[in-house]
């Protein structure tokens, strides 16, 4: 149980950060988190506010990130975009956490500019969370992601996982592939040439000893899959449109490859989606990606309780749903 406040008072920045004690630890309160995630949950949050500055746009991490402060007791302030705070004047991200660290707990950060949500956490004296920075990370997705794969298909040891799409520019990809380094698992990765994962991330998996795979064609390898991960083409990451013009609607998962799948193989997707799943995936049992949205309200009412919550308030939630 100790481990239970390794995050009190911390950042989340890097799943880099992570063990995989920690993330078990994570998993087990999110999971006593769903039987409050649909109504009124314990007051543990009570009193305290979150700030979500979110410089890009969201639609699932900031509404869950509030949710999950809504239905813990707490509160929420912020700005869904960099014209509508004082940014749009001029106004640096060190200023800007410089001021709202005296208005809140906690800080829920979304930015453009990889390594953002780290500067912000050497400024700020109140925890950051990041809630993507640039292309390079989005931990709290990767968690609930894998949170998603435990709890859809009791385990992630010994799976086989295909990530599909653009692994160059997805953020959510980098953080899957180093939390999922932590576990026992194969990766195939499959993707256009051009969209391969970076080279640097590749040489750590290589050094974290992960067994992995390039593939273009995902319907060759649908059958051995337990977990097909899709992330979109990320469209506004490319320095040059003509780049995007060329792999643009280059995959997309159909009815006809799930038919493929092995009928317990789960699709997932950090979402939005634009074309790269087909709408009539979607009443396919495997399609979990929107049962995922709500897994990722649980990971995040954890993350915010184990981060901002009274120790002992947390230890008898613990203890009474033991
Ligand atoms: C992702 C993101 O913002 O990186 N979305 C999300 O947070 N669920 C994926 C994406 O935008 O493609």
């Amino acid at each position: 149980m100790t481990s239970l406040f390794n995050l009190h008072g911390k950042d989340i920045i890097s799943v880099l950060d992570f063990d995989k004690e920690l993330i078990e630890e994570i998993f087990s309160v999110a999971y006593i988190m769903e039987k409050y995630a649909k109504s009124i949950g314990p007051s543990l949050l009570k009193g305290k506010i979150m700030a979500s500055l979110f410089f890009e746009p969201s639609t699932r991490t900031r509404l869950s990130f509030e949710a999950a402060m809504y239905r813990l007791g707490g509160n929420v302030i912020g700005f869904t975009s960099a014209e509508a705070s004082s940014v749009a004047k001029g106004e640096t991200l060190s200023d800007t956490i410089k001021t709202v660290e005296n208005y809140c707990d906690c800080i829920v950060l979304r930015h453009p500019a990889e390594g953002a949500a780290k500067l912000a956490a050497e400024i700020s004296n109140v925890p950051v969370i990041n809630a993507g920075s640039g292309a390079q990370e989005h931990p709290t997705q990767a968690l609930l992601d894998i949170y998603t794969i435990k709890r859809e298909l009791g385990k992630v040891d010994g799976l086989e996982i295909g990530i599909v799409g653009d692994l160059k520019y997805g953020r959510t990809v980098h953080s899957l592939v180093y939390a999922l380094s932590l576990f026992d698992v194969n990766l195939s990765f499959v993707s256009p040439p051009s969209l391969r994962l970076r080279d640097e991330i590749e040489e750590d998996l290589r050094k974290r000893g992960v067994k992995f795979k390039y593939y273009e064609d995902i319907e060759k390898i649908t059958p051995n899959l337990d977990v097909i991960y899709v992330v979109r083409i990320q469209k506004e990451r490319f320095p040059d449109p003509a780049e995007y013009l060329r792999v643009k609607g280059s995959y997309k998962i159909t009815s006809s490859i799930i038919s493929k799948a092995k009928p317990k193989c789960i699709i997932l997707h950090p979402l939005p989606r634009v074309d790269e799943i087909s709408l009539d995936v979607d009443s396919h049992p495997q399609a979990k990606y929107f049962i995922q949205t709500f897994y990722g309200l649980c990971i995040r009412m954890a993350l915010l309780s184990m981060i901002l919550a009274d120790e002992e308030d947390l230890k008898q939630l613990f203890c009474n749903s033991g």
